[in-house]
């Protein structure tokens, strides 16, 4: 049976007086990916960042594996599995590609551990390999996502919230990247929720997908039958 690891019960959230969020609820079970669609502005990158405590709710619940997490302060969480890849990547522009891996470990003391670690998201995204004493913020975009894609790893998530990894990436780039989200999820068990305005490759990538629109979730389901559906291609897939 599916066993729920991330939960939210009608999270709102507020901008001072602007309310972005108006009651969203959505589950993430282990295993799955999970991708959340939507216009510029509909409340995808605020559900990420309250869900990981850096906007707090003002009302409802955020579950993180049964335990509710609304107040739980954003550095925690890397350590108890719940890793964001912001959008905009975020990565540390002048720090080596082997430090800003050093960075996503900050919590970790295995040394042995870590190195292997490494190793693995090296295997994961060859070019990081080859790029390893470069400055992260010398690289392409592609090459930056997949930095802080690698980052988020070196935490050893068992949920990642991507937030449009897509953006501003050529369409072979994006496939590409898609790709590696997919392993990441199959291979190394990570559940995924994923943000995207690139509904196309998005839900050819989840299980299930949830449609925001200023700040409610609008429709729900299986992401192919949200691919198939006549509303969801006029809208959102450029039909
Ligand atoms: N720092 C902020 N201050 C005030 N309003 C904000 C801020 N960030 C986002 N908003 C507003 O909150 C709403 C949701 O934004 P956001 O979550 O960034 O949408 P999305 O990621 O779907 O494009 C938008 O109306 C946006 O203008
Ligand atoms: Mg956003």
């Amino acid at each position: 049976m599916a066993e729920t690891i991330l939960e939210l019960t009608d999270v709102q959230a507020h901008y001072g007086r602007i309310q972005a969020l108006k009651g969203i609820t959505l589950n993430l079970e282990k295993g799955e990916i999970v991708s959340i669609i939507g216009a510029n502005g509909a409340g995808k990158s605020t559900t990420l960042m309250t869900i990981c405590g850096i906007i707090k709710a003002s009302a409802g619940t955020v579950r993180y594996k049964g335990q509710v997490i609304n107040d739980m302060s954003p550095d925690k969480l890397p350590g108890l599995g719940l890793c964001q890849v912001p959008e905009g990547r975020r990565i540390f522009p002048r720090l080596t590609v082997e430090e800003n891996l050093d960075m996503g470990a900050f919590h970790r003391k295995d040394k042995a551990e870590i190195k292997r670690d490494v190793e693995m998201v090296f295997d994961l995204f060859p070019i990081l390999r080859q790029r390893r004493h470069q400055a992260g913020g010398s690289m392409s975009g592609g090459e930056q996502q997949m930095l802080a894609m690698a980052r988020a790893l070196m935490t050893r998530p068992e949920v990642l919230l991507l937030d449009e990894p897509s953006l501003g990436l050529a369409p072979i780039i994006v496939a590409h990247l898609f790709e590696i989200i997919k392993d990441i999820n199959k291979e190394k068990g990570v559940s995924i929720l994923l943000v995207e305005q690139n509904a196309n490759i998005a839900l050819n990538t989840a299980n299930r997908g949830y449609v925001l629109e200023t700040g409610h979730v609008v429709m729900q389901d299986e992401a192919q039958t949200l691919l198939n559906n006549p509303d969801i291609r006029k809208a959102y897939l450029g039909e």
